[in-house]
């Protein structure tokens, strides 16, 4: 299972995180993660133009320890950079991380698209020309599938949020794989949250206790980690190509690597981890979160 295990980098160039505390991680520890990383096999990291200096960070990595990573990264939202732009942003991307051409570049904002379909057109030219191996978007909501699916756009990857919580895009999957389009998944762990004690919850977030009590429930009795839990819930599911998390800490990324070993245990326990969707976006997407 590690081989479908991505690294997420965001923490590595910013704060981030609601159950964060100690803030960006520190370039000593990103490295010691990097050097995890490889050692237990992980070949693909996840990043963007947007993550503060996470390209940096990555840059600085490759060229003192040269390492076989898959990258993906994603273009700037083009309210921010200049509409068009798109050559640009890759090249300043390569630069960063110190890379001649990347294995996978994203729309970031998907809401960029539908301002200006030249952005669309100069990724695919980028992908003729050999410097994108793969591109796609990175979405939040299935409302933005169905449109890139009636604009008969041909993505190769989809990054869409998957959890034990967030069950929204399930029903596309079928399809995806029929069309041989590579999903991967984020906000395993929604941002943190399944590890927070419930009475910690405040604003949107309370509509989650039952659910979140309930997983920790679950790891309680059967004496299975709440990352066991959630990590290993989607990775059962056989249609995901990459599983992205996220980790603030070397000690965290190391239980759940180690926590990948649990997957038969948590087969046993699926059917109640599958009765504990959230349906509603307000609790589900971290950008609609008002926490007080
Ligand atoms: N495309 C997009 O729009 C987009 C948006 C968001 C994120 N991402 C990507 O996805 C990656 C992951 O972000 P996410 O939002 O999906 O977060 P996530 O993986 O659902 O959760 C990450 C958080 O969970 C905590 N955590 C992880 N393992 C833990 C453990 N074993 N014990 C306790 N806490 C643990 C981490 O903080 P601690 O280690 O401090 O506990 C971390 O900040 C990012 O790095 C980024 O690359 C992409």
């Amino acid at each position: 299972m590690i081989s479908k295990i991505s690294l997420g980098t965001v923490q590595f160039g910013q704060d981030y995180g609601i159950a964060n505390t100690t803030g960006k991680v520190s370039k000593k520890e990103v490295f010691e993660i990097l050097d995890h990383a490889n050692h237990v096999g992980i070949s693909y990291l996840d990043t963007a133009y947007s993550y503060g200096d996470s390209e940096l960070i990555i840059g600085e990595y490759l060229k003192e320890n040269p390492s076989e990573f898959k990258i993906v990264s994603k273009l700037p939202s083009m309210e921010l950079f200049n509409l068009g732009k798109v050559e640009e942003s890759l090249e300043e991307s390569l630069r960063r991380i110190g890379l001649k051409r990347i294995y996978g570049y994203l729309v970031h904002q998907f809401s960029d698209i539908l301002i200006n379909d030249d952005i669309w057109n100069s990724l695919v030219r980028l992908k003729d020309d050999g410097r994108i191996e793969k591109i796609g978007f990175s979405l939040y909501s299935p409302d933005e599938l169905e449109c890139l699916l009636k604009n008969e756009l041909d993505f190769d990857i989809i990054q869409i949020p998957y959890s034990v919580f967030d069950r929204r895009f399930e029903g596309y999957f079928d399809m995806l794989k029929e069309r041989e389009i590579e999903i991967q998944v984020r906000s395993v762990f929604l941002q943190g949250l399944a590890f927070l004690s419930s009475e910690h919850l405040t604003g949107s977030l309370q509509e989650a206790r039952p659910q979140l009590e309930k997983l920790q429930q679950i790891a309680e009795i059967r004496k299975i980690s709440v990352e066991a839990l959630c990590l290993n819930f989607v990775l059962l599911s056989p249609h995901i190509d990459k599983v992205i998390i996220g980790v603030d800490c070397l000690a965290h990324f190391e239980n759940n690597v180690v926590s990948l070993n649990l997957i038969g245990q948590v087969r046993n326990v699926y059917g109640q981890l599958s009765a504990i969707a959230i349906q509603n976006e307000n609790t589900l997407l971290p950008y609609k979160w008002a926490v007080n």
